[in-house]
């Protein structure tokens, strides 16, 4: 299957205080192949590519690099040995410019022993270009770049450190579509070279766009490795959870009725050049799409209307009543809620308990009746972690020690047990596992079915087209067009996004 082993992975194991995240795992990745590594929530992707990228010491195996057995002492020492790790928090400095990241601690010296900033700037530049690059200079500072161009920044930085093995951890799930496609076709300029590629994804389509051959882990173990092209994406899925899966999740339409009042009706409301003149309704039991590009203001004005901002102008009328927004403290109070997009800086309290994260929202409640609430909490938060399959040793765990997409269920689930009556929910789904994912829809699903009016920012339109009754695509900060599910496909959510449908209404 692979022409010349690049990598050979071979019975590692690791564990950590109550986990087991990685038992005995061994696959083998070849010079100049894509390789997917998948599995759930949890399922120990991120342990085994700290591991080949010398972050950790694995607690048994072995790792072979060009058939040579290689133990690397920390990350710097795997670099120097060609393994580079793109993170799924970028790690480049932010004041510096792009070349200076590139060039970290090595600068390039000319013969009087000054920083050669010419030859610099001309190597760097030849880099981006050998990616497709062309929108990032080499002197602009990386605080001005997208999340999409600081990633091309650091795979030119690897490059350019020799790198022969990239990992990359979900590298899409900050970025655009438009821009994932630019992130395809450097990965398949770096194949061209001969750079071997480890992709960690949650969505299948891209999986299948990119990948030679897909690894699949579950619950620490290593499951199977398939060529792309001899499998399909329910047959991965099925692996990855070890049984059918094959749940199709269906919501009907609902349709507002005439004599109905909204629970939450915006009016003009407008934030900074973020937010401009924005206005809807929302009735209770309603999904309610924000969609549009990122960066089109979808998270400003949630963010506003739960107070996390201040409105400039306009109008929040919240149950019959004009209400200010001043704090999330005031919006909580009255029955909102919020999931915030980007789990690790915003709402989860990292060093806390899972349990206490999940019911941070009820302190208040939990004051005046301690005994009896805390029993009945300790139940919920419990169901929870179940439900939404919350791997971790228990609701005593610091939610710091959970993966990624299992620290974004937490946070869901705090709000899930908070019941507000208007809900927002950011990218809910960003970093979840597919089993995971349709466990969610089903419960914003009867959360809206019980009356709760839920405003849900997705970038994903096939989650927004399973979800939504009814559709707000977002342009530039305002609200560009709108939708009911039933009128509504991906070919014209993308016309109103990028603005080819609504020319006129920019004056
Ligand atoms: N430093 C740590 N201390 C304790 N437990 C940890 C630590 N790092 C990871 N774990 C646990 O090891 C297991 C594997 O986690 P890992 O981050 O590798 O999962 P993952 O496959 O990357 O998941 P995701 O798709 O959510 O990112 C999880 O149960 C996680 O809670
Ligand atoms: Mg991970």
């Amino acid at each position: 299957m692979i022409e010349y082993v690049l990598l050979k992975i071979d019975g590692i194991s690791k564990s950590f205080p109550g986990v087991k995240a990685l038992d005995h795992v061994a696959f083998e990745v070849g010079k100049g192949e894509v390789h997917a590594v998948v599995g759930e929530n949890g399922a120990g992707k991120s342990t085994l590519m700290n591991i080949l990228s010398g972050v950790y010491a694995p607690d048994t195996g072995i790792l072979c690099l060009d058939e040579k057995e290689i133990h690397f002492k920390d990350p710097r020492h795997a670099q120097e040995n060609g393994i580079a790790m793109i993170h799924q928090e970028l790690s480049l400095a932010n004041h510096l410019s792009v070349m200076e990241n590139i060039f970290l601690g090595r600068l390039k010296r000319n013969k009087l022993g000054l920083v050669d900033y010419k030859q610099m700037y001309k190597m760097c530049r030849n880099e981006l270009e050998c990616l497709g690059v062309n929108d990032i200079e080499p002197d602009m500072l990386i605080k001005d770049l997208s999340v999409s161009q600081m990633q091309m920044v650091e795979i030119a930085k690897a490059l350019s450190l020799n790198a022969r093995l990239i990992i990359m951890d979900e590298p899409t799930s900050s970025i655009t579509k438009k821009e994932t496609e630019m992130l395809f076709a450097a990965i398949r300029s770096l194949k061209q070279r001969g750079v071997s590629i480890l992709y960690i994804s949650h969505r299948m389509e891209e999986i299948f766009e990119i990948a030679d051959n897909i690894t699949v882990l579950r619950d620490g173990t290593y499951i199977k490795t398939l060529k792309s092209i001899d499998t399909t994406p329910k047959e991965i899925v099925s692996l990855m959870v070890g049984r059918e899966f094959n749940r199709a999740f269906n919501r009907e339409v609902r349709k507002v009725r005439e004599d109905e009042k909204p629970v939450l009706e915006v009016k003009g409301l407008s934030y900074g050049k973020k937010v401009k003149d924005v206005s809807f309704k929302l009735y209770p039991g309603e999904i309610l799409a924000l969609t549009g590009l990122v960066g089109a203001g979808r998270s400003e004005v949630v963010q506003t209307l739960f107070g996390v901002t201040r409105k400039d102008k306009g109008q929040i009328i919240f149950n019959g009543k004009e209400i200010e927004a001043r704090t999330p403290t005031e919006t909580i109070g009255l029955g909102m809620g919020l999931v915030p997009e980007g789990r690790k800086t915003q709402g989860l309290f990292l060093k806390m308990k899972v349990r206490d994260n999940i019911t941070i929202t009820n302190l208040p409640q939990i004051c005046s009746m301690q005994f009896i609430r805390k029993t009945e909490e300790i139940k919920k938060a419990e169901d929870y972690v179940a439900r939404l399959r919350i791997k971790t040793p228990g609701i005593e765990q610091q939610v710091q020690y959970l993966s990624g997409g299992n620290q974004q269920k937490t946070i869901i689930a705090r709000w899930l047990l908070n019941s507000p009556k208007v809900l927002f929910l950011d990218e809910p789904t960003h970093g979840v596992d597919v089993g995971a994912k349709s466990e969610i829809y089903e419960i914003i699903n009867s959360l809206a079915n019980e009356g709760v009016g839920i405003v849900l920012i997705s970038s994903e339109l096939p989650e927004v087209l399973t979800l939504a009754d009814r559709i707000l695509v977002m342009q530039n900060g305002r609200i560009a067009g709108e939708l009911s599910r039933e009128n509504a496909n991906q070919e014209i959510i993308m016309e109103y996004a990028t603005n080819q449908m609504n020319k006129g209404m920019e004056q």
